[in-house]
């Protein structure tokens, strides 16, 4: 009882702390449990390789690159970047996440990428700023406060010329709306509570704003979401892969598309 009367008089957390408490709990239960089987799945681990030749091609990274990934979950992005560059250090909030990532790096004899578990805000990244920072369906799970403030945290670990890019779900996106239609529970089962998807130009502002350099692009319409709901399916994603190419650039038609990436450029000092 004492216990009890305890509980009750423990001021519940407050806004970003809530969420970060529910974050942790959905996520810890998603990479113990069924998310590392998911992820090894055909589909998604040919997604996977398209989104690390993607982020390749869009920072610029090489040889001598220091990368860092922000909720990189079980680290199988951060794990295809690592032969591509010096280093990659991956965060994530959920310790399920890095001890899954830590075992995949060593299972793979990968010594150049580094799994720290905690939030990325207060977790020890070193002193030294980062050639590249990836964000791979991160952003949107900010409270919006935390999203506006993201772009001068960012600063700090971005050496000047260096980039960033994120990935992450429209609001527009047209799969999303007919995945409520059809799959409700599958949709619920995919999502965290606080999460809601984000339009490219409004994420884009903020960046802008802080002195970034920004760009944004449409990244699929069908592909990821067939991985999602067939992941065993790696020639269904070949094919959507093939369709995403064309879609995405039809005018009209892309404003539906199911995920974008935000570029942003973080200038030179002069
Ligand atoms: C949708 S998942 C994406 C994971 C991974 N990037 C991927 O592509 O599979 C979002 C991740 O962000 C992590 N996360 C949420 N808030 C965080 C925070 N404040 N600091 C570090 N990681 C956080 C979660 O634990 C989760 O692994």
């Amino acid at each position: 009882m004492a216990g009890v009367a305890e509980d009750a008089m423990k001021p519940e957390p407050a806004g970003s702390e809530a969420v970060l408490q529910r974050e942790l709990a959905y996520y810890e239960d998603l990479y113990s449990t069924y998310g590392p089987g998911l992820f090894a799945q055909p589909a998604v681990v040919l997604f996977r390789e398209y989104l690390a030749r993607r982020i390749l091609r869009a920072t610029g990274v090489g040889h001598a690159s220091r990368v860092l990934s922000i909720g990189c979950g079980i680290g199988d992005t951060e794990l295809l970047l690592g032969p591509h560059v010096a280093h990659v250090t991956g965060v994530d909030l959920s310790p399920a996440a890095i001890a899954e990532a830590r075992r995949a790096a060593s299972a793979r004899s990968i010594t150049n990428v580094q799994f720290v578990a905690g939030s990325w805000q207060s977790a020890a990244l070193g002193e030294q700023p980062f050639d590249a920072v990836v964000a791979i369906f991160f952003l949107h799970h900010l409270p919006d406060q935390d999203l506006a403030a993201f772009p001068i945290q960012l600063q700090r670990l971005l050496r000047p010329g260096g980039m960033f890019y994120a990935l992450d779900p429209s609001a527009r996106r047209l799969s999303g709306f007919l995945g409520k239609l059809l799959v409700p529970k599958l949709m619920e089962k995919y999502q965290t509570e606080d999460e809601r998807q984000l339009l490219p130009r409004s994420t884009a502002g903020p960046f802008r704003a802080a002195g970034f350099e920004t760009s944004t692009h449409w990244f699929d319409f069908a592909s990821t979401p067939l991985a999602g709901l067939f992941p065993s399916w790696g020639a269904g994603y070949r094919l959507a892969r093939v369709l995403d190419e064309a879609l995405t650039r039809v005018p009209l038609l892309r404003e539906w598309s199911s995920n974008f990436e935000l570029i942003a450029l973080q200038p030179e000092v002069k």
